[in-house]
C-alpha cells in the first residue's frame, strides 16, 4: 500500500545477519543518503533494524553509514515490531529460520498494512502463513511476498518470461517448462542450513506436513484445480529430449510450489494442466549418480538429531556464517528454462547471476524487490502474492538494470 506520509521506503530487518549485512553495503553503496543531492539517482529512503544495537552501530561504523537510522527490535517484540512497521511503506526481513522468528513480524505487517517480502524457503512456513493471515492482508491492503531470493526469483521469473515469450509467438503459453540449472557457483550460509534443518526436524515431528510438503500444489489456493501430476526429480536420469544428465536440485522444494502458486494467482495463465520441475544438469552419469547418492545421504543422517547436531557441530558453517568475499564475487548462476510452444517451437529462457546465488545475488535481488514493492505497483491490491504475480516486468527490469540478474531469450 503506497503510503507518501511514512518516513521510510523500506526498513531492513535483519541487517546484521549473514545475508542482511551484504544487502546493507548494498543499500549503502547504490541508495547512499548523501546521493540524494543527485537527482538522477533513484531516491530510496532506507533504514535498518536488529535485535542487537551494538551489532547495528558496529556495522554502520564498519560501513561508515553513521547517518543512516537504526531501530533496535526483537523478533517477538510485537510492540516495538508495531512501531517499527509503522515508520515504512515496506519490511524486508532476513530473520530466519522464518518457521522460529518470522511470524509475529508477518501478523504486524498485516495488521498495519505494511507491505512485507522476506527470504524463507520454508514451505511448511508459508503455509502456516496463508491459513493465518491471508484473508486479513486482503483486507488490510498489506502485500506480502516471501521467496524473494534465489528461492525464487530466478525461477518464477524465468518461468513468467518464458510463458510470456511463449504466448507472443504462439499465442498459448507452453503446457511444460523444464528448468535446468547449467552452472552455479557459491556456498551456503549458517542461517540457510539451519532453516534447512529446521524444516526436516519439523516434518520428522509431523506426519501431515511431510504429506502436505510433497504436494507440488500445497502453496496454492484450492479454488485453481490443478491436478495434473508433477514430476519428483528425486534421481539422476538422462534426459533423451534435451540430451543432457540431471540431477536432484535441493531447491525444486521450494521453487516448483513457488511457481505454481504464482500461476493461480495470475488466473491460470500458464494453464490449469502446467507441468514444470527443476533439475540440475550433470556432465555425465557418473557425476549425476555420485552427488544423487551423496545428497541423499545427508538428507538421511540431518533427519537423525544425533547425527544432525553432529553435522551441525562439525562441517556446517554455523548461524552468522557463510561464504567469504572472494566466493561471493567469484559466484555465479545459469538457469535455462526449455519449452515446447503450441506451435512446436523449441524455446529456451536463460536468467543468469553475477555472483554467489545464495549471498551476493539474493542480497541484490531481494532489495530490487522490496524497492519495487515501495514504488512500482502502487495499485496491487493486499494479499499475499509470489515475484511473478506482484512484480513481475518491473522486478526483471530492476533485476537487469541494478542486480546484475539478466533474464533473456537464447533460443528461437
Ligand atoms: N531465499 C534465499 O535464497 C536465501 C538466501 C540466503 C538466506 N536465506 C534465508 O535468510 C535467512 C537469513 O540467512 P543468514 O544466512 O543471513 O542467517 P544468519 O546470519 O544466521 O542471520 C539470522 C539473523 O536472525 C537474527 N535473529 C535471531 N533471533 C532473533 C530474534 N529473536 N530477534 C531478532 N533477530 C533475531 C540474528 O540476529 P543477530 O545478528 O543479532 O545474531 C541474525 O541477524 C535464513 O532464514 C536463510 O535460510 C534465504
Amino acid at each position: 500500500m503506497t503510503n507518501e506520509t511514512k518516513a521510510f521506503d523500506i526498513i531492513l530487518y535483519g541487517a546484521t545477519s549473514f545475508v542482511g549485512q551484504i544487502m546493507t553495503e548494498y543499500l549503502a553503496t547504490h541508495y547512499s543518503l548523501s546521493s540524494r543531492e543527485d537527482d538522477s539517482r533513484e531516491q530510496v529512503k532506507w533504514a535498518i533494524a536488529a535485535r542487537s544495537d551494538s551489532k547495528l552501530l558496529a556495522l554502520k561504523a564498519r560501513l561508515n553509514i553513521q547517518d543512516v537510522t537504526h531501530f533496535v527490535v526483537s523478533a517477538d517484540d510485537e510492540s516495538a515490531l508495531t512501531d517499527m512497521a509503522n515508520e515504512t511503506q515496506v519490511v524486508v526481513s532476513t530473520v530466519g529460520p522464518y518457521a522460529l522468528y518470522g511470524e509475529t513480524l508477518v501478523k504486524v505487517c498485516v495488521e498495519t498494512a505494511t507491505d512485507y517480502c522476506d527470504l524463507t524457503g520454508e514451505p511448511q512456513w508459508i503455509k502456516l502463513m496463508l491459513e493465518k493471515y491471508e484473508e486479513q492482508a486482503k483486507k488490510s491492503g498489506a502485500r506480502i511476498i516471501h521467496c524473494s531470493g534465489f528461492d525464487s526469483i530466478p525461477s518464477d521469473l524465468g518461468v513468467y518470461a518464458c510463458q510470456q515469450h511463449a504466448m507472443a509467438i504462439s499465442n498459448k503459453p507452453a503446457n511444460h517448462i523444464k528448468m535446468r540449472v547449467r552452472k552455479i557457483k557459491g556456498g551456503a550460509s549458517g542461517g540457510t542450513i539451519a532453516s534447512m534443518l529446521n524444516v526436516l526436524k519439523e516434518a520428522k515431528n509431523d506426519p501431515d506436513l511431510r504429506k502436505a510438503l510433497v504436494n507440488p500444489y500445497v502453496l496454492c489456493p484450492s479454488s485453481a484445480g490443478f491436478k495434473v501430476r508433477q514430476k519428483n526429480h528425486k534421481s539422476a536420469e538422462f534426459d533423451s529430449q534435451l540430451g543432457i544428465w540431471s540431477m536432484p536440485f535441493i531447491m525444486a522444494a521450494i521453487n516448483e510450489r513457488i511457481v505454481h502458486r504464482s500461476n493461480a494467482l495470475l488466473d491460470n495463465q500458464y494453464g490449469t494442466s502446467f507441468r514444470y520441475d527443476e533439475a540440475m544438469t550433470a556432465k555425465t552419469g557418473f557425476q549425476a549418480w555420485t552427488f544423487t547418492m551423496g545428497l541423499g545421504s545427508f538428507m538421511i543422517a540431518a533427519s537423525f538429531d544425533p547425527l544432525q547436531k553432529l553435522l551441525a557441530n562439525t562441517v556446517l558453517p554455523k548461524p552468522g556464517e557463510g561464504p567469504s568475499l572472494k566466493e561471493q564475487k567469484e559466484g555465479m548462476f545459469d538457469m535455462r528454462f526449455y519449452a515446447t510452444t503450441e506451435n512446436g517451437r523449441n524455446i529456451i529462457t536463460q536468467v543468469t547471476g553475477d555472483r554467489d546465488p545464495g549471498y551476493g545475488s539474493t542480497a541484490k535481488m531481494l532489495a530490487q524487490a522490496a524497492i519495487c514493492l515501495a514504488k512500482d505497483i502502487p495499485n496491487l491490491a493486499g494479499g499475499f502474492w509470489t515475484p511473478a504475480s506482484a512484480l513481475n516486468t518491473h522486478l526483471i527490469k530492476r533485476l537487469q538494470d541494478h542486480a546484475g540478474v539478466v533474464i533473456q531469450q537464447i533460443g528461437d
